[in-house]
Order: structure tokens, then C-alpha cells, then sequence
């Protein structure tokens, strides 16, 4: 092999870019690079979501004991990370499950909300520099409406709730009446297409989701997804109890995506590489 050794791109903190062109560039930067902010056109709303996974695709395994799941620890990882909180950087809005809030109330969850707690500080510096909010706004989808006030109110950040029309009303009025905006946006549950354009109305336009397999069905479902960040650990965990990374009825059609960029990351967890995929919509 000629020029730099995988080992030393490592130490070094880069990666190998390998579609579309082959280059080497540094991990520090590289989505950040991606200029999400310029994908917003007019009014439409622009949304991005990504995953870690294993190589057979298990992007959430069971926890032991109390049939709640997380991410592996065999996958998860501060480079994967590191690009999470660069996607995070541009963002005008979060979107988050009912469930991960309860986690984070109780303890259990397995990170803050992107970008609280421990953040390169020239994210927050570059998020400063484009003239937006400290932190993007956390909108959580949730039909069951149990969530944790005190835990949302903490947050220095604006709240959305996004709910159907089939919640419970009483639940609604109490987050209300405690000055968390409530939307209804569907029926029986929260309908993708509705929740974008709601958020959409109250400026809210470049939207990252980093909830699991139903909201990213509910995503596919209503065909609002633009961009798909795929990071794949070259690892195969196998095991009983694991989530994929949309969970719900079969697409019909198929939603069909296109590689936008491939990286080769050769030093993920414990030294082992992980591919950086990029995958834009391809039929909308
Ligand atoms: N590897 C990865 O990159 C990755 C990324 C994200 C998550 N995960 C893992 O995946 C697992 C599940 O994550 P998650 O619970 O955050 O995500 P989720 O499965 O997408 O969300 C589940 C919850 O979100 C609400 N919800 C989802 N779709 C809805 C809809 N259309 N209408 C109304 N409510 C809806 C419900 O909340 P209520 O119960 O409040 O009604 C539901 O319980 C976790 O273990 C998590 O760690 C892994």
C-alpha cells in the first residue's frame, strides 16, 4: 500500500472517501462539510435522519432484563458520534421519540439530546456564526402523550409535541397549560407528510431526525425523507431481540434511495472499520 497507512489515518482522525471520487479527508468536518443549510429551497422543508448499525443491520439490540432495547455497545462509537453531533450542528429542529424523553427523565437514556451535554465547543461556535438558536428545537413524536414535564421544561431549547388526533386529550391540556406547544398532526397516529409541514410553517425547515424505526417509518411512509446517513460497523452481532431500521407495514412502493457519498472510517469501535453512507432520495 502506498501513502498512509489505515492505522495512522486513524491517529490521524481521517477517513477514506471512496465514492465518488477516492480522496483521504479528515473525519472532523466531513458532514459538517455537507452544507445541509443549503438544502433548504423557499418554504420546503428538508429531512435527514441517520443510524448506526451492525453489519446484519441491527441498529437497536434488547437491554437485559427489562425488554426496553438500545444502541450496541459493540456498535456505538465517538467517531460515529462525532458525525451525529455534526449533522445535529445545522439543524433547525430535533426530532425525538416519546420513549427516548422518558429514558432521558428516568436515567436510562444512552446520551443527552444533540447538542446538550458534552459538545466540541466549534460546533456550538459554527451553530453561533450562522446566526441560529443555541440548541435546535426537540420535537417529540409521541401518541401516548406520557412525557416528562419537569424534563422537557429543563431543556433550553424550544419544544414541539407532534401527537394525532387520537391522543388523549387530557394529557395534551396538562403539557399545554404548562407552555408546551402541542400539534396534532393525524389521525390514529402521527402522520409524517402533516408533521413536516407543520413544522415547516413555524420556521422550522431543516429537519434531523434522530428517533428510531417508527418515526423513521412514519417518515418513509408519508415519502418526506431526503437524506439517509448510514453509518454500517464491519461487525455481525446476530442475537434474539433487535430492531432494524424501520419498523412498520411494508412500503409500497419501496422507497428507493441513491449513494451520494461512501467513506471508509477504518478505526470505529475497538479498531474495527465502519463504512459512512450517504443516501439521497430517489424517487419522491
Ligand atoms: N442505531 C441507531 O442509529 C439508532 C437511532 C435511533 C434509535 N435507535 C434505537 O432504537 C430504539 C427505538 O428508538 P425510539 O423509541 O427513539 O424510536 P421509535 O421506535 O422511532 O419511536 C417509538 C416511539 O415514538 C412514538 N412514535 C413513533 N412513531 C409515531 C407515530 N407515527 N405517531 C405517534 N407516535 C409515534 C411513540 O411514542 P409514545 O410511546 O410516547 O406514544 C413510540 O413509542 C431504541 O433502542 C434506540 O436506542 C437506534
Amino acid at each position: 500500500m502506498t501513502g498512509t497507512e489505515p492505522n495512522e489515518e486513524a491517529q490521524q482522525g481521517r477517513v477514506r472517501q471512496l465514492y465518488p471520487l477516492p480522496e483521504r479527508a479528515p473525519l472532523a468536518g466531513l458532514y459538517l462539510a455537507h452544507d445541509l443549510r443549503s438544502c433548504v429551497d423557499g418554504d420546503t422543508a428538508y429531512v435527514y435522519s441517520n443510524f448506526i448499525a451492525s453489519l446484519d443491520g441491527r441498529i437497536a439490540v434488547a437491554r437485559a432484563g427489562d425488554g426496553s432495547t438500545e444502541v450496541p455497545r459493540e456498535t456505538a462509537n465517538s467517531r460515529d458520534w462525532r458525525l451525529l453531533l455534526e449533522l445535529a450542528a445545522p439543524a433547525d429542529a430535533l426530532i425525538v421519540s416519546g420513549r427516548f424523553v422518558r429514558e432521558l427523565a428516568s436515567g436510562s437514556a444512552q446520551s443527552a439530546p444533540p447538542l446538550e451535554g458534552d459538545v466540541p465547543a466549534e460546533l456550538l461556535n459554527w451553530r453561533r456564526e450562522q446566526g441560529l438558536t443555541a440548541q435546535p428545537a426537540l420535537v417529540v413524536v409521541s401518541n401516548s402523550l406520557v412525557l416528562p414535564v419537569e424534563s422537557l421544561l429543563q431543556r433550553e431549547r424550544q419544544i414541539v409535541v407532534i401527537t394525532s388526533e387520537a391522543a388523549p386529550a387530557d394529557r395534551a391540556r396538562s403539557l399545554e397549560a404548562r407552555g408546551i406547544e402541542v400539534i396534532r398532526a393525524g389521525g390514529q397516529q402521527v402522520d409524517g407528510r402533516r408533521m413536516v409541514a407543520a413544522l415547516a410553517g413555524r420556521d422550522l425547515k431543516l429537519i434531523y431526525s434522530v428517533a428510531g424505526p417508527a418515526v423513521m417509518h412514519t417518515l418513509l411512509e408519508a415519502r418526506v425523507l431526503h437524506r439517509l446517513y448510514l453509518t454500517t460497523v464491519l461487525r455481525v452481532l446476530s442475537g434474539e431481540g433487535y430492531a432494524t431500521l424501520a419498523q412498520g407495514p411494508q412500503l409500497d412502493p419501496a422507497y428507493d434511495f441513491e449513494l451520494s457519498s461512501l467513506y471508509l472510517d477504518p478505526c470505529g469501535p475497538d479498531g474495527v472499520g465502519q463504512l459512512l453512507q450517504v443516501f439521497d432520495c430517489a424517487r419522491r
